[in-house]
């Protein structure tokens, strides 16, 4: 099983290109699914959940071929999706990728029918999927639920609604924006999630010939066609990648410039660093918005109190990062997590490293600044994987992170991109994702 070994005490400098966002290609993945002719997306990031979500797809029907792009770091898919008999997303692949169920309003909208594994829980809590079911079993789907999958069904075509959803839920409203695209009359989703990806989602189905009014506003109105076509769609900048670069110069000072970075997605993160110390500064570069983050060696960071909320809240996504940045402020820092009932596992790993917090149900507590020192740690999710890589980079000594299958489900080369501004971080194990 692959490793990272990080000399840590190294700061950063110069520039990191930032991949296509993880969270905004699966739904557009997802969205192939709503017509029979070809769709080519660009700028996907080369990461595990991208091809789990093409094989998903592929079970589903879809002839798919995926191809590098640029420095390897991202894909190109074309997909056709014909359709199958018996359209089914295995748990074998479900339970691996939640998104998954990111199929189910497409194959629904433009089949009549779906078989969907279950999601189940996953490490960060329970996430169930009610949100989904409650809406399209509005639209007209008739869901059962046995052996461990969702069987959804449906007389004629989804019918349009106005639909409040109860809690602001971002794969909820992407499943219900995909459905309505093709359904009769008009669909209104009220109290949608506000994310970037949502956004990029919408783009990319207007592209197809989706009639969409309320794109980056919470009351999305779509206006049902009979019939979607083929497009083109490049992906938006990961924002999660960018802010885990970002806080890992915060912690490991330094002086790194973001390339193809939008800082309108990360107001909170940007918001919080400056705050605590961090210069940052924007410019337009050749290939899109550029963002230069400094901390000198020396240079003392103050502790901040965090609150993860929906976006343009601070994200949930970005919680476990900014946590190691604040072991190295100085003062208290409390962090309240307000997405997840379990996302602090990561705080018992930056404790053996040295950090002093305490987690507690939905809070927690930093006091900094701590001196790290390098030792094994053992990851738990992607994002915990995240800040566990930052705090090594601060430690002294030699950090071993385990379990990186996890950082490898949603980041691109990111041991190679820190290497690239002078990270001592190597993999073992050889594997490659
Ligand atoms: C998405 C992201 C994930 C990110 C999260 C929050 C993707 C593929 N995943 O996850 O990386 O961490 O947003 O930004 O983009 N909820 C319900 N019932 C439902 C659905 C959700 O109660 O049917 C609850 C969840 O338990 C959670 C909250 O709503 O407490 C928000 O979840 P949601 O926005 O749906 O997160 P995901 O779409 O799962």
């Amino acid at each position: 099983m692959d490793r990272l070994v990080i000399q840590g005490g190294q700061p950063l400098r110069g520039r990191i290109r930032v991949s296509g966002a993880k969270n905004a290609a699966l739904p557009c993945l997802a969205a192939s699914l709503l017509t029979p002719e070809p769709v080519l997306l660009s700028n996907l990031p080369a990461v595990a959940d991208i091809r789990t979500m093409v094989k998903v797809l592929q079970a589903l029907g879809t002839e798919a071929a995926l191809e590098p792009e640029g420095e390897g770091f991202e894909l190109k898919a074309r997909l056709a999706c014909g359709g199958s008999e018996d359209p089914k997303a295995p748990y074998e692949l479900v339970k691996t990728m939640r998104a998954s169920i990111l199929v189910l309003g497409p194959l629904l909208a433009r089949f009549g029918q779906a078989t969907v594994s279950l999601p189940g829980g996953c490490a960060i809590g329970a996430r169930p999927v009610n949100l989904h079911l409650e809406a399209l079993e509005r639209m007209g789907a008739v869901m059962e639920i046995s052996h461990g999958y969702i069987h959804a069904t449906l007389k004629g075509r989804l019918k349009g609604i106005d639909h409040t959803f109860e809690k602001v839920s971002v794969g909820a409203t992407e499943n219900l924006l995909m459905a309505a695209t093709l359904a009769e009359g008009t669909t209104v989703l009220r109290n949608a999630a506000l994310e970037p990806e949502i956004g990029d989602l919408a783009h990319m189905l207007a592209g197809m010939g989706a009639r969409i009014e309320g794109i980056g506003t919470g009351t999305l109105t779509v206006t049902g066609v009979a019939r979607l076509h083929g497009c083109e769609h490049a992906v938006i900048p990961d924002r999660i990648e960018a802010g885990t670069f970002l806080c890992s110069v915060a912690a490991a000072c330094g002086d790194v410039v973001l390339d193809r970075c939008e800082p309108d997605h990360l107001r909170a993160l940007l918001d919080l660093l400056e705050r605590a110390g961090c210069v940052l500064t924007e410019r337009e570069g050749q290939e899109g918005r550029q963002l230069r983050i400094q901390r000198e060696c020396g240079q003392k960071l103050h502790s901040k109190d965090i609150v993860t909320q929906p976006f343009p809240g601070f994200p949930t996504d970005l919680q476990a990062q900014a946590m190691a940045v604040m072991t190295q402020a100085t003062g208290i820092s409390v962090i309240n997590e307000g997405i997840f009932e379990n996302r602090f596992q990561h705080a018992m790993e930056l404790e053996r490293l040295g950090a002093n917090l305490r987690a507690e149900g939905h809070r927690a507590i930093v006091a900094g600044p701590s001196e790290l020192t390098g030792c094994t740690v053992m990851a738990t999710d992607l994002r915990a994987s995240a800040a566990l890589v930052i705090a090594g980079l601060v430690a002294s000594g030699e950090t071993v992170v385990d379990r990186i299958y996890h950082l490898d489900r949603g980041y691109a080369g990111l041991e190679r991109k820190l290497q690239g501004v002078g990270a001592r971080i190597q993999r073992i194990g050889g594997g490659k994702v």
